[in-house]
C-alpha cells in the first residue's frame, strides 16, 4: 500500500541523484554516460551493475536486478518501501509524513548533542586551556590545518562543564544516552576528562562518538572511547570512511590501518585513501565495507607482533568474502604514523607500490622463530603453510606458493600437493539461464523498449493483441495502462508505480536480464511484433486443425480449411 501520489514519489526521487546515493553504498566508476559497480544483489566480482544518472535507475546486466533509488535502499538495507522513501526524502530535504508507517528511528537529538559537544571541544582547544594539548599535537607533528580538518578538540579538566551545557538544551534521558555524560548522587558529570578529543564519524560523516587521548599525565588507558550507543556501533564503521571513499574509488586502492593516528598522519602528507579499524578485530560488516571501496586492498598494520596477528585475522575475514588483500610490513615495530614521520611520504609510497602478497606475508610470518635446518621445525612450517594454502581461493597464488616452499624447503612439490585439499569448483549460478524461445525473446525485447519509448508502446497498442506468455502479457498491459494514465513513460516512475507487486517486479527483472541496449530501430520493433504475431497465428492454426479433425461435416471442414489458409497468408 502506498500513501503517496505518483507525483510526490517522483518529486522525492528527483530530490536526490541516484549515482550519489548508490555510491555511498558501493563503489562506482564512471564509464561513458553511466556509472558501473559490482552488483550487491548477487554473488559477483565484475562490475555488472550500471547506474544511470539520466534515467535515475540502476540495472544489473547479470542478474537483472533493477529499480530506482527507493528499491536499491530497500533491498540493500532490508527495509520496507515506505521506510526507503522516507530515507530518500530526508536525504533530499523533503518533509513527508507517512503516518502509519513504522518510522525509522529518529536519532536527530543524539546528532544534535554531538554537534554541540563538538563545538565545545573544538572551542576548548583553541583557548588558553588548550595550550598544552596544542603543544603535544605540535610535538607529534600534527599541524593546525590537520587539527581543523579532523576536528580535534579538548575535554577540559573539569567535572561537569559539558554536562551543564548539554542539560540546558536537551532532555536528560537523551543526554545520558549519548555516552558523553554520567549521573550520580551529586548530579550530571562529564565522562571525558582532560583528554584530546578525536571525533569518530559514521559512514555519512556525522560525529557519533569520540576517542579521547591522554597527553599530559599518566593514566591506565591511553585512549578512552565512547561506549557503544544506539548511534555508535564500533564494528559497523571504519575511521575516515567518509573522507576516503571517493579517493579510494578513484585510485581503486584502499589502505587499511590500525589506528586513527596512522590515518591522520597519512592524510596529512597527502595519502588520503586510508581508513582505520581502530584496534579491534575486523568484523564481517567492516570487511564488506572495505570490499566495496576499491579493488586493491592493502593492509598496513603496525609493524609489531600484534600488527602481524591483526594482518592475518583481517586477511582471513576478507578472504571469506572473496578478497585477497596485499600486505605492507613496517620495520622496527613501527606503525604507519611513526614510519611516515621518520622516513617520509616517499619511503611509505615506495612500500605502497611494492606490497607483498598475502601468501608471502604468511610464509615469513610462519617462518618466524623456526629453524628450517631443524626437522621438527621444518615439518611444522610445511604443515602450517599447507593449511594456509588450503584456505586461499586463488589458483595462481596457490601454484606460486607451492613452488616457493618446495624450493625453500627442498621438499618435492608432489608431496606438498598430496596434502592439499581439492576444493570443489564453485559453479557460477547465474550463467545457467534457461534457453529462451524466440517468442519469449521477442516479448522480452519488446517490453524492454516499451519501458524506454512511447513510440514502442503505441506500436504495441496498435499491433499486438495478445502476448503469448502470461507474465509478459500482464506487464505489457500494465506499461500501456501507465502510459495512458500519465501520458508519458518514464522507466523510473513506472518501476516505483508497480512497487509491491512482486510478480510484475520479477518480470521486469527477467526482462532486463542479459540485455543491454539503448537504441532500437523501427525495423527491429516490427520484427519482434511479427514474431509475436506469428506465434499467435500458429497457435490459432493448431487449434483449428484440432477442430477440423474432430468434425465430420465436409462443408464445415472446408470452411475451416479456408480459414487456415487465410491465416497462413497473413503470416
Ligand atoms: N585503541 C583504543 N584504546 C586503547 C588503545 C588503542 O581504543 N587503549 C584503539 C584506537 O582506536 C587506536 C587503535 O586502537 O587508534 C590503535 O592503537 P595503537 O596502535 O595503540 O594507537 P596509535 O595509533 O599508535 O596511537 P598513538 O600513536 O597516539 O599512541
Ligand atoms: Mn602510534
Amino acid at each position: 500500500m502506498k500513501a503517496l501520489t505518483q507525483e510526490k514519489l517522483n518529486e522525492i526521487r528527483n530530490s536526490v541523484n541516484i549515482v550519489d546515493v548508490i555510491s555511498s553504498y558501493i563503489s562506482l566508476t564512471p564509464r561513458g554516460k553511466n556509472y558501473f559497480g559490482v552488483c550487491p544483489f548477487h554473488d559477483d566480482n565484475n562490475p555488472s551493475m550500471s547506474v544511470s544518472s539520466d534515467k535515475q535507475i540502476y540495472k544489473c546486466f547479470s542478474c537483472g536486478a533493477t529499480g530506482t533509488v527507493f528499491k536499491f535502499i530497500m533491498d540493500y538495507e532490508n527495509i520496507t518501501f515506505n521506510e526507503s522513501v522516507q530515507k530518500v526524502a530526508s536525504l533530499g530535504g523533503i518533509k513527508i509524513d507517512l503516518g502509519y508507517v513504522p518510522k525509522t528511528k529518529d536519532y536527530s537529538e543524539q546528532y544534535d548533542i554531538y554537534d554541540l559537544s563538538l563545538k565545545f571541544y573544538i572551542n576548548n582547544i583553541n583557548t588558553s586551556k588548550g595550550k598544552e594539548a596544542k603543544e603535544y599535537l605540535k610535538e607529534r607533528g600534527i599541524t593546525e590545518e590537520t587539527i581543523k580538518e579532523f576536528q580535534i578538540g579538548l575535554a577540559l579538566r573539569s567535572k561537569n562543564t559539558l554536562a551543564n551545557i548539554l542539560i540546558k538544551k536537551h532532555k536528560p534521558e537523551e543526554v545520558l544516552k549519548s555516552g558523553l555524560i554520567g549521573k550520580n548522587e551529586y548530579g550530571y558529570f562529564d565522562l571525558f576528562y582532560d583528554r584530546i578529543m578525536f571525533p569518530l564519524y559514521n559512514l555519512n560523516g556525522k560525529v557519533i562518538a569520540y576517542s579521547g587521548r591522554i597527553y599530559n599525565r599518566k593514566d591506565n588507558s591511553k585512549y578512552f572511547n565512547t561506549r557503544e550507543t544506539e548511534i555508535f556501533k564500533k564494528g559497523e564503521l571504519l575511521y575516515n570512511y567518509h573522507r576516503a571513499k571517493d579517493i579510494a574509488r578513484q585510485k581503486n586502492q584502499i589502505i587499511v590501518m590500525e589506528g586513527f593516528m596512522d590515518v591522520i598522519r597519512a592524510h596529512s602528507v597527502g595519502i588520503k585513501n586510508a581508513i582505520a579499524t581502530m584496534g579491534t578485530a575486523v568484523t564481517k560488516e567492516q570487511a564488506s565495507l572495505i570490499k566495496r571501496m576499491a579493488k586493491e586492498i592493502i593492509l598496513c598494520f603496525d609493524g609489531d607482533e600484534a600488527g602481524a596477528k591483526a594482518t592475518k585475522a583481517c586477511a582471513e575475514e576478507l578472504n571469506k568474502i572473496g578478497i585477497i588483500p596485499k600486505v605492507i610490513r613496517l620495520e622496527n615495530n613501527m606503525d604507519p604514523d611513526e614510519y611516515i614521520k621518520e622516513y617520509g611520504k616517499e619511503a611509505f609510497e615506495r612500500k605502497l607500490n611494492n606490497p607483498i602478497s598475502i601468501m608471502d606475508f604468511e610464509l615469513s610470518y610462519l617462518k618466524n622463530g623456526k629453524d628450517l635446518n631443524n626437522a621438527v621445525d621444518k615439518a611444522k612450517y610445511i604443515n602450517q603453510i599447507i593449511e594456509e594454502i588450503n584456505k586461499i581461493n586463488d589458483d595462481i597464488l596457490k601454484e606460486v606458493t607451492i613452488k616457493k616452499i618446495a624450493d625453500e624447503t627442498k621438499i618435492d612439490e608432489e608431496i606438498i600437493r598430496k596434502h592439499l585439499v581439492e576444493k570443489p569448483k564453485v559453479v557460477k549460478k547465474e550463467k545457467s539461464l534457461p534457453k529462451l524461445t524466440k517468442y519469449e525473446k521477442a516479448e522480452k525485447a519488446l517490453i524492454y523498449f516499451m519501458l524506454k519509448s512511447q513510440e514502442v508502446i503505441k506500436m504495441y497498442d496498435k499491433k499486438v493483441t495478445y502476448m503469448p506468455t502470461k507474465e509478459y502479457r500482464l506487464l505489457a498491459r500494465e506499461i500501456s495502462a501507465f502510459y495512458h494514465e500519465y501520458n508519458n513513460i518514464n522507466e523510473a516512475s513506472f518501476i516505483d508505480y508497480i512497487e509491491g507487486d512482486t510478480e510484475l517486479t520479477n518480470t521486469i527483472r527477467k526482462v532486463n536480464q542479459n540485455i543491454n541496449a539503448e537504441k532500437y530501430t523501427l525495423e527491429e520493433i516490427e520484427d519482434y511484433i511479427n514474431v509475436i504475431k506469428e506465434y499467435n497465428v500458429n497457435t490459432a492454426i493448431e487449434r483449428m486443425q484440432d477442430k477440423m479433425h474432430e468434425i465430420s461435416d465436409p462443408l464445415k471442414k472446408a470452411e475451416i480449411a479456408q480459414k487456415i489458409i487465410d491465416l497462413k497468408k497473413g503470416v
